[in-house]
C-alpha cells in the first residue's frame, strides 16, 4: 500500500480508550501523521469535554511530537476534513454488529463530497470488548479500568469521580 502523509480519525473519544490507542499506532505504520478529531457534542453531555478530551490525547501520544495531532470539531465530519485538509479518514471496527452503523456513515460522507475514502481497520482482538460507554459506567460504579485505558485517562477518571 502506498504511504500516506495523513489521516483523520475522528470520534467521541469520551474517553479514550487503549483500543483507539492501537489504532493510532497501527495507522502511523502507513501514514505520516494521525489527527485525532474530537466531536464536541451540541446535544449530549460527555464527561469530558472537548477540551479536556484534547489535553488527555495530547498527554498520551506526546513522545509522538507532531506525528499525532488533536483537535475538537463540531458540524460535520466532511468539513473539519476539508479544512484540515485531508482525505482519508480512518475507523476501528470491533465486531459485525459495527459494521452497518460505520458504512452507513462512510457512504454519508462520501455522498456529502470531498472525495473522503473511509479506511476499516479491524480491531485487535484483546481489545474487541471495549468501548468508551463501559469504560465510563464501570468507572462510575467504582471498578477498575487501568487494564482498558492508558493511564492518562485511568487518572481522570478517578479525578471526576
Ligand atoms: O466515537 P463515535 O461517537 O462513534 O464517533 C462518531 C463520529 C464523531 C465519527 C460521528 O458522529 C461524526 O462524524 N459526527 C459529525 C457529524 C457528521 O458529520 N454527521 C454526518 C456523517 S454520518
Amino acid at each position: 500500500m502506498a504511504r500516506l502523509d495523513h489521516v483523520l480519525f475522528p470520534g467521541s473519544f469520551d474517553p479514550l480508550t487503549s483500543g483507539h490507542v492501537d489504532l493510532v499506532h497501527r495507522a502511523l505504520t502507513f501514514c505520516d501523521v494521525v489527527t485525532l478529531g474530537v466531536l464536541d457534542h451540541s446535544g449530549k453531555k460527555p464527561l469530558f469535554t472537548a477540551d479536556e478530551r484534547v489535553e488527555i490525547i495530547k498527554e498520551v501520544f506526546a513522545e509522538l511530537g507532531e506525528r499525532v495531532r488533536a483537535e475538537a470539531f463540531s458540524g460535520l465530519l466532511v468539513d473539519f476534513a476539508r479544512r484540515i485538509p485531508v482525505s482519508v479518514i480512518i475507523r476501528g471496527l470491533r465486531a459485525t454488529s459495527d459494521y452497518d452503523y460505520e458504512a452507513q456513515m462512510a457512504l454519508m460522507n462520501r455522498s456529502l463530497g470531498g472525495n473522503i475514502e473511509t479506511l476499516f481497520l479491524s480491531t485487535r482482538a484483546q481489545f474487541s470488548y471495549i468501548s468508551s460507554s463501559l469504560v465510563k459506567q464501570i468507572a462510575s460504579l467504582g471498578g477498575d479500568v487501568s487494564h482498558l485505558v492508558p493511564p492518562a485517562v485511568s487518572h481522570a477518571l478517578q479525578r471526576r469521580k
